[in-house]
């Protein structure tokens, strides 16, 4: 099973609580995450792009870095873990997007993969006056498989000329073309979103759910494999979860609570508000339940509690569920979770047995020291 980390793009990660770790995004705190991901044998690092925040005590993510240029820095201070930028598609032209992704892979020798989103909160889009109007809730997944049909004429060829209602190329060039094939990866929830991934992508997101209930996502693995049935095309799920563990269940548990004690409320009451506002697809939308949500304190994001032995069996849990290849973790403390992870969690995971951990620097100079 793979393993990915979703980097601490936006403030304080996906914890919107006053008494969680309080934090501001940088370019060293991503680095030092991401090369410890990379140590500990993560397949992935991916970031989202967020260009408004829900405001609150806590400002939630009204702190966020871009998500290509971030990448790009981390590409060049990585040598292994593949690196995933996300296109805010609606304001980022395919062809500009074909060339900073072809940057990418020259930057990290094809180790670079493509999130693309349409986008669902209008305010990211109506504060630049770049919002097409609320019936771009109904056709986002039109639209966006218009834009991948360039993107793939670009890298795969090197030029478009695709015509289509909402792109027109016209001998549109983009040279040199990557090096390794750029794998496209969508989060779409919907019926729209899975059908999109079925037709155009390699892997698709899925919003884990609940609190310890680790394989509740399937039915979206269902959905998914239903659209895929049409197509023909092998396309499977990478999990999305929050990780907070410790020695014991107990002290795991506090933590949660804690950090549900300390919601800040202000901020969720904007999320809930925001995620109504698409009234058009009628799929499983994780954003869209939010007023339902069991969790709004992490956006209801699937969460795995407990003692380290208890997360590694939720994980090898996950792993069993037909049509996963992979998890997607976040962390309620992005640093500490990831050595966590791969010094306490990792080792006792079935699922990971394989994973292809380089030795730590320790363990390095204690081999050298016995060499010499
Ligand atoms: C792992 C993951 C990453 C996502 N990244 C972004 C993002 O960077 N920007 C964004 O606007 N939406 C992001 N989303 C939201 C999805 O693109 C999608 O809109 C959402 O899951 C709802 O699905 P739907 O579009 O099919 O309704 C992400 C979702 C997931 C699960």
């Amino acid at each position: 099973m793979q393993v990915g980390i979703f980097c601490p793009i936006g403030n304080n990660g996906w914890l919107i609580s006053k008494s969680s770790p309080q934090y501001k995004p940088s370019f060293e705190l991503n680095k030092e995450i991401v090369q410890s991901a990379e140590k500990y044998g993560f397949d992935f690092a991916l970031s989202m792009i967020k260009l408004r925040g829900f405001g609150g005590e806590t400002e939630f993510w009204d702190y966020n870095l871009e998500s290509f240029t971030l990448m790009s820095g981390l590409a060049a201070v990585t040598s292994r873990i593949k690196i995933y930028a996300t296109a805010a598609t609606l304001v980022m032209p395919p062809a500009i997007v074909a060339r900073m992704a072809t940057t990418i892979d020259s930057i990290s020798n094809g180790r670079f993969g493509l999130n693309v989103v349409t986008g669902w909160q209008r305010p990211e889009y109506s504060q630049m006056g770049l919002w097409p109007g609320d019936s771009y809730f109904g056709k986002r997944y039109q639209y966006l498989s218009e834009y991948v049909h360039v993107l793939k004429d670009l890298w795969g060829t090197g030029s478009s000329n695709f015509k289509g209602d909402f792109f027109q190329m016209e001998d549109c060039q983009v040279k040199p073309q990557p090096q390794e094939k750029i794998k496209i990866i969508c989060a779409g929830q919907s019926d729209e979103g899975l059908a999109f991934s079925a037709k155009y992508a390699d892997y698709n997101f899925v919003f884990g759910k609940g609190l310890n209930t680790p394989t509740a996502f399937a039915s979206i693995n269902d959905r998914l494999k239903k659209q895929t049935e049409k197509t023909g095309r092998n396309v499977s799920t990478l999990a999305l979860f929050m990780v907070i563990a410790d020695e014991t269940d107990k002290a795991a548990m506090q933590k949660w609570r804690t950090y549900n004690e300390g919601a800040d409320l202000e901020a969720i009451d904007w999320l809930q508000d925001q995620g109504a506002k698409d009234k058009t697809s009628g799929g499983d939308t994780n954003i869209r339940h939010m007023a339902s949500s069991v969790s709004p304190v992490n956006i209801n994001m699937g969460t795995l509690v407990g003692s380290y032995e208890k997360v590694a069996q939720m994980l090898d849990e996950i792993a069993e569920v037909k049509g996963t290849e992979g998890i997607l973790l976040t962390f309620d403390d992005f640093v500490k979770g990831v050595a966590d992870f791969g010094q306490r969690i990792q080792p006792l995971m079935k699922s990971r047995i394989n994973a292809d951990t380089e030795v730590p620097s320790l363990m390095n100079g204690l081999k050298e020291e016995k060499l010499a």
